[in-house]
């Protein structure tokens, strides 16, 4: 039985929490720095297990003494991005606020594996580690899940086909310069190149890279947070389904789909790809002990190089927020 603790009550840090209840994967502790925010939260989501069907719980606090003996932490504080900005942007206070999550986490739950979401995530969970002190592959951030799903998404429109048909991964930095990897996308067996033109492959991920911004632009006061939160919730999902053998409660899937399962998020790499000492969206294996292995997966030499492009530009986007971050 695993407990999970879900900090910042906001957009995803709820919408993760309440996904998480809705799969009953896992008892909940949802906490916030705003006084009565996750605690009205947490009754609410109680209150709809009732109609929704699910055992698992959740309480809701301003305290970190909830959070105590937490497998998995999922960290959402922090501001989002409004019109205008870039993730990036967001680092000033978002990396503060993660020193504080950080101090107070690694006090009541040691043991417990951090997945950061809160933005730039590349950036915050390299911070979250460093803070931390922990292994790297008990410290990733959430990316690539998001950035697949919204692939997936685009790929289905331009093909009129059901989405569950579509199979794709986005690696690279959460930004501007995340790469699909679509010589090994298909689509009902098929390869993708062969179903769409180089021109309207170009536009899909045209319009993954800036998923996040279109929906930035209609709701002007935040960001999005359904894919996110279920985006974050999968990959607790994944971890708890790898922890807990056949015959999880979790509704969401079978349990040997998840446990072999493939899942981009951001991870410290060390050599794989040719990418060393930094955070940033790769395949990996994810169970008890975190990131269980970075997957090298067949790249073309395109991709590969555009891999490392990408890794160029997390690493520079890193350096220059050395002063902030405190090395
Ligand atoms: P939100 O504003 O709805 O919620 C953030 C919550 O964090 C607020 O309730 C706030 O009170 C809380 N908070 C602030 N400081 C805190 C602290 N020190 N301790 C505990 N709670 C604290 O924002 P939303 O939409 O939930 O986004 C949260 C973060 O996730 C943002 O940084 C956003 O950019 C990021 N994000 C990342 C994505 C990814 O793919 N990695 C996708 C979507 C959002
Ligand atoms: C997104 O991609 C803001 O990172 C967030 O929607």
């Amino acid at each position: 039985m695993a407990k999970v603790s879900v900090i910042g009550a906001g957009n995803v840090g709820a919408t993760c929490a309440y996904t998480l209840l809705k799969n009953n994967v896992a008892d909940i502790a949802l906490i916030d720095v705003v006084d009565g925010l996750a605690k009205g939260k947490a009754l609410d989501m109680m209150q709809a297990g009732a109609i929704e069907g699910y055992d698992k719980t959740i309480t809701g606090s301003t305290d970190y003494g909830t959070a105590a003996g937490s497998d998995i932490v999922v960290i959402t504080a922090g501001l989002a991005r409004q019109p205008g900005m870039s993730r990036t942007d967001l680092i000033d206070k978002n990396a503060a606020i993660m020193k504080s999550v950080i101090s107070h986490v690694v006090g009541v739950a040691p043991e417990a594996l951090i997945l950061v979401v809160s933005n730039p995530v590349d950036i915050l969970a390299y911070l979250a580690w460093k803070v931390s002190g922990y292994a790297p592959n008990r410290v990733f951030g959430m990316s690539g899940v998001l950035d697949s799903a919204r692939y997936k998404y685009f790929i289905s429109q331009a093909l009129n086909v059901p989405m569950s048909s579509v199979e794709g991964m986005v690696i690279g930095a959460h930004g501007d310069s995340m790469m699909p990897v679509v010589s090994l996308t298909m689509v009902n067996g098929k390869p993708l190149t062969d179903l769409l033109s180089d021109e309207k492959i170009r536009e899909v991920i045209d319009k993954t890279k800036h998923g996040g911004a279109e929906i930035v632009s209609y709701l002007k006061t935040g960001s999005a947070f359904y894919a996110p939160g279920a985006s974050s919730a999968h990959m607790v999902d994944v971890i708890v389904s790898s922890k807990s053998g056949s015959k999880s409660g979790s509704k969401s899937g079978s349990k040997s789909d998840k446990k072999d399962e493939i899942v981009p998020c951001s991870v410290y790499a060390h050599g794989q790809y040719g990418i060393d000492g930094f955070y940033i969206g790769l395949p990996a294996r994810l169970g008890a002990n975190g990131v269980e292995e970075i997957v090298e997966i067949p790249l073309t030499d395109e991709e590969r190089e555009e891999l490392l492009e990408s890794a160029a530009s997390a690493k520079s986007s890193l350096d220059d927020v050395q002063e902030i971050i405190g090395g």
